[in-house]
């Protein structure tokens, strides 16, 4: 089976994506760390040199390079990925989507002072727009879990219960 991991900054993707797939015993695949493999640059030199229309071109051509080479992994997304062009269609076809779903406040008090993250310099008012503007993208994953107050180990439980529903029907 095929997951992407989607949802906002801060969300857990990566932890959660971690555990999850040393769970399952499928390899775990971080679209940002291959973009950054593949490139030579971390991924605030990616913005700053290369700009944010080449990074969301490399995010989908990325994501589409990984499904096909693998039948079984755990991606996990970068945190905009979902919300650009047809994105969103393309994960949902070739993957089960996950949204790993917290609140603004929470997300905000883990991604502040993160210098990796290039979109945090915009200032809090302006990350909160983005997140409002991408939840709709969020919304059609075909599996939402809520995060709110749950540990990873709760949140790998949940997923795991949620895929042997998908499993039976
Ligand atoms: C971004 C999220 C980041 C990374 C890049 C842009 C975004 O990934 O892809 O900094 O647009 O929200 P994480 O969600 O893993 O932080």
């Amino acid at each position: 089976m095929k997951i992407t991991l989607i949802g906002f900054m801060g969300a857990g993707k990566t932890t959660i994506g971690k555990e999850l797939a040393e769970k399952l015993n499928v390899p775990f695949i971080d679209i940002d760390k291959e973009i950054e493999k593949n490139l030579s640059l971390p991924i605030p030199e990616i913005f700053e040199k290369l700009g944010e229309t080449f990074f969301r071109k490399t995010e989908i051509e990325t994501f589409k390079a990984i499904t096909t080479r693998f039948n079984n992994v755990i991606v996990s997304s970068g945190g905009g990925m979902p919300a650009f062009d047809k994105n969103m269609e393309i994960l949902k076809e070739n993957s089960v989507t996950i949204y790993l779903k917290a609140d603004f406040e929470t997300l905000w008090s883990r991604i502040k002072n993160d210098s990796n993250r290039p979109l945090v310099k915009l200032g809090k008012d302006r990350v909160k727009e983005l997140f409002e503007k991408r939840k709709p993208f969020y919304k059609r994953a075909h599996m939402t879990i809520d995060t709110t107050g749950k540990t990873p180990l709760e949140i790998i439980e949940t997923i795991e219960k949620k895929l042997k529903e998908i499993r039976k029907t």
